[in-house]
């Protein structure tokens, strides 16, 4: 048996997927109801801070590199004493992050080899997995509508690579993780409502 963090709920999908939203409405309706956090990775921390400089390429560097840095960004947030994620549920809390080690399986996983990720990221499962199903075309589409810069991953051929990585990973995932697939073609409204029904049950 794989070890679960429980009261740990990751929100998964493509750039543009809308992912973020859905996480943010989810975090509103659990306040109402528990003492809920909300987290992202890559973090705001200074690993995490150096990945969005790589991103919005200000710094370059090998792809291996990059993924060192996000399984070293993820062991901060995961377990950093003051802030981190371990601590945060030991307190009682439920915690929402928007990504977590499966989006390093799914988009490093287009240039490295997957054992080698695997063994980066042998972080602990998350209980609930929800990921916002949205294809790369769309998320594209979106990207461009917002008008911002691209990021180093935005691109269609290389999303469809990390959609078919994430499916793959989704796949296969332990006994006791529970996993949710929303279309994220669906509105917004009526994907919340599916999310909702899901963890609430
Ligand atoms: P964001 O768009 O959700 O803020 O994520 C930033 C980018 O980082 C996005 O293109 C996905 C990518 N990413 C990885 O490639 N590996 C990872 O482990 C994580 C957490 C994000």
């Amino acid at each position: 048996m794989c070890e679960l963090l429980s009261g740990f709920i990751v929100f998964e999908g493509l750039d543009g997927s809308g992912k973020s939203t859905q996480a943010r409405r989810l975090e509103a309706r659990l306040k109402a109801e528990r003492d809920v956090i909300l987290t992202a990775e890559p973090t705001d921390n200074p690993v995490g801070q150096l990945v969005r400089k790589v991103l919005r390429h200000q710094v370059k560097t090998t792809s291996t590199a990059l993924a060192l840095l996000y399984a070293a960004d993820r062991s901060d947030h995961l377990f950093n004493p003051e802030y981190g994620i371990r601590r945060l549920l030991d307190e009682g809390k439920t915690v929402i992050s928007d990504r977590y080690f499966y989006s390093s399986l799914a988009y490093q996983g287009v240039t490295e080899d997957f054992e080698w990720l695997k063994k980066i990221n042998s972080y602990p499962y998350s209980e609930y997995i929800i990921f916002i199903d949205t294809d790369a075309s769309s998320c594209i589409q979106r990207i461009e509508g917002r008008g911002e810069e691209k990021e180093l991953f935005d691109r269609i051929e290389y999303l469809e690579k990390v959609r078919k990585n994430f499916i793959r990973v989704f796949d296969n995932l332990p006994e006791g993780v529970k996993y949710l697939r929303v279309d994220g073609s669906l509105d917004i409204e009526t994907q919340s409502k599916i999310i909702w029904d899901f963890i609430s049950r």
